[in-house]
């Protein structure tokens, strides 16, 4: 038997020859002429000269062996529906969406922006336009038309896909009319809109733009549309993240890497096969529903469970109850789901027949080792946390059970997987940190299949940020704080720059500063994320007035928190809406105009504030508690106990 550590020394030793075996997993048109291309570092070209396209091997592949197999299953708590969809089915629907798309003149290589709620058009959409060669940009649904509108001015998009609503805990959330507000403040226009009409909420159609689909999916009928063969480098998605300044970042994606990377993920990491139900409670709108909603288990040939509503309604039991029916053998959710069962009757938790499940997988957000534990014994099976992130598009840090089963360690994600050369290094030298020693998780070039290749339309933006923070040596910088054990298990310590992470949501802290200081009585604003018990952080915003009576009273103040709290919503979506916002009369900044992020990090949390030698005015501090109503940390005393 192989050990996870011999499998990950051999992709290490001999890259081209562990990444050509894997590629087999897949389809390809044409064979590839060399399986990587590094002549040009950090930019990391797989399978050069390969050609092949995700569509065919996420559903005509399977058709030959199972047409009538379940492909996907949705389930809506939302609006008490469920739909089951063979390959076969699967198969017809992505013909007619792409047959749409080409009606519209969609070609190899345009985009297509995806603004929709947890449906299975979603996923037609997803795949018809890489069917056809055409590189989709999905945008969460949460997210508002400011965060929308600056998508579609990057990504360019010659149609949208949306549909009239979703909904959320029952509450019908109109999508129409913030995809409108959001065209009107872009400057680019897409040439069309394809609407799914859900009859949730009405919809106002723009002649000459707007789209019905249920009749263009009459109208084109029973189409082929044949696939597109990519050579494999070139882009199936542009999936937009925060980073530290306010322009959210394109991370593209490349067809056959990604393919290919999914598809070794299924079996070695998740210990998945054709046949196998994998239910992942994530959203179409970020990274692990792109890889372990769609592409991932429809590669593998397995069915997934795709739900629209949430953990608690109609009651604390639904994912279970979800995974008893349709005999789900993986799972995959987020710590901060597990967190909101914690607040359940625990008895949900052994009512159904969990008999088929044989791992949860969690990631997205640090799992805290008492969430770890209580899901583990709760339902008595294996839990494996595993971290990544958007630009790596598959788990970095992993136990991976479809190789070993290796004892897990509580707090930590598990050691490097195949294909990733993790250090630990110095944040200043970049020099490798000895065991137990805290460092920034790095990666060595090259990034193995299915990472980023570069961000969208900007290759200096992407060696710029993630490849040159290290002095002498060009590494990947994930922007985590990280420690190895002498095991070698890794430890996630925090982000390094100024993402926050939200109920497992990445958000840029100076995105929502951009908003807040729209609204015309703000002079200034800090938005610092805060450890929450059931979130993992909350966003806490501090702002200076430019009038300072303006928050006098408690009423006032009270009345321009709401205020401000309204702005984020309307334009960047609810889930980026600050916690709670205080006002001060000045910032805590070092004498050369810095802010202190972490001294106000440290100050809501009740931590010390550490050496702060440099501050400008150590006053600040003390407005700031006052502010938050929070006393001076007292320092531990060293030694004792
Ligand atoms: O800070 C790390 C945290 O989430 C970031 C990536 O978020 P995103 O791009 O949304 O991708 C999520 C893919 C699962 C990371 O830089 N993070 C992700 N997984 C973990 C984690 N932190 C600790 N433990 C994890 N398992």
């Amino acid at each position: 038997m192989t050990t996870i550590r011999a499998v990950h020394a051999r992709s290490l030793a001999d890259p081209e020859a562990f990444w050509a075996e894997q590629a087999e997993r897949i389809d390809w048109e044409t064979r590839c002429e060399r399986v990587l291309d590094y002549s040009r570092p950090p930019f990391a070209r797989w399978f050069v000269g390969g050609r092949t396209n995700l569509c065919h091997n996420a559903v005509d592949r399977h058709l030959a062996t199972r047409a009538d197999q379940a492909a996907l299953v949705w389930t809506s708590t939302e609006v008490d529906r469920q739909r089951s969809i063979s390959y076969r089915e699967l198969h017809g629907e992505v013909n007619r969406m792409a047959a749409i798309l080409r009606e519209f003149g969609v070609r190899k290589g345009d985009r297509v922006l995806i603004y929709m709620p947890m449906i299975p058009e979603a996923v037609f959409a997803m795949l018809a336009c890489t069917r056809i060669g055409a590189i989709h940009s999905v945008v969460f649904g949460g997210f508002a038309s400011i965060s929308l509108a600056a998508r579609l001015d990057d990504a360019r998009p010659r149609v949208v896909i949306s549909a009239d609503a979703g909904s959320r805990a029952g509450k019908v959330v109109a999508y129409k009319p913030l995809l409108d507000e959001a065209l009107a403040r872009a400057t680019h226009r897409p040439e069309r809109v394809l609407l799914v009409d859900r009859g949730l909420a009405p919809v106002a159609m723009v002649p000459g733009r707007d789209e019905d689909y249920a009749g263009w999916r009459e109208r084109v009928g029973a189409a082929a549309v044949p696939c597109e063969w990519l050579e494999s480098n070139e882009p199936s998605y542009v999936l937009y993240t925060s980073g530290t300044t306010g322009k959210p970042k394109g991370v593209q994606r490349d067809t056959g890497g990604y393919a290919v990377a999914l598809a070794t993920s299924m079996e070695l990491i998740f210990g998945a096969h054709a046949g196998d139900t994998m239910f992942t409670t994530s959203d179409i709108g970020w990274v692990v529903g792109h890889s372990y909603i769609v592409y991932g288990p429809l590669l593998a040939g397995m069915t997934t469970v795709m739900y629209e509503g949430t953990p608690v309604r109609p009651d604390g039991g639904i994912l279970w109850r979800l995974a008893e029916q349709h005999r789900v053998n993986v799972m995959f959710s987020a710590p901060t789901a597990i967190r909101v069962l914690k607040k359940q009757d625990p008895a949900w938790l052994t009512r159904y027949d969990l008999s088929s499940l044989r791992t949860l997988f969690l990631a997205g957000e640090p799992l805290d080792e008492p969430t770890a534990s209580w899901i583990q014994q709760g339902i008595g099976k294996p839990v494996v946390d595993n971290y990544w992130q958007t630009e790596t598009g598959w788990p970095v840090i992993a136990l991976q059970p479809g190789i070993e089963r290796l004892p897990p360690k509580l707090g930590s994600p598990g050691v490097p997987v195949y294909g990733y050369d993790v250090r630990i290094v110095d944040e200043r030298t970049g020099a490798d940190c000895a065991a137990g020693q805290k460092g920034v998780v790095a990666i060595e070039g090259p990034l193995p299949p299915g990472c980023m290749s570069t961000v969208w339309g900007d290759d200096s933006r992407f060696v710029r940020t993630y490849w040159s923070n290290f002095p002498d040596r060009q590494r990947y910088s994930t922007f985590d704080w990280g420690v190895r054990d002498e095991d070698g298990y890794l430890f996630i310590l925090g982000r390094t720059d100024d993402v926050i992470n939200v109920a497992g949501h990445r958000l840029g802290t100076r995105e929502i500063e951009e908003s807040l200081a729209s609204h015309p009585a703000v002079a200034e604003v800090a938005v610092v994320g805060v450890a929450d018990a059931l979130k993992g952080q909350v966003a806490l915003a501090v702002c200076i007035l430019r009038d300072a009576q303006l928050a006098g009273t408690d009423a006032a103040h009270r009345a321009l928190e709401g205020e401000l709290m309204r702005i984020v919503e309307s334009q960047l979506g609810a889930v980026a809406r600050p916690s709670r916002i205080v006002f001060v009369p000045a910032l805590p900044k070092t004498r050369s105009g810095k802010l202190l992020r972490r001294a106000i990090q440290a100050i809501a949390e009740g931590r010390e504030t550490g050496d702060l030698t440099t501050i400008e005015d150590p006053s600040t501090l003390d407005h700031l508690r006052q502010a938050l109503g929070v006393a001076e940390a007292v320092p531990a005393a060293s030694g004792a106990g």
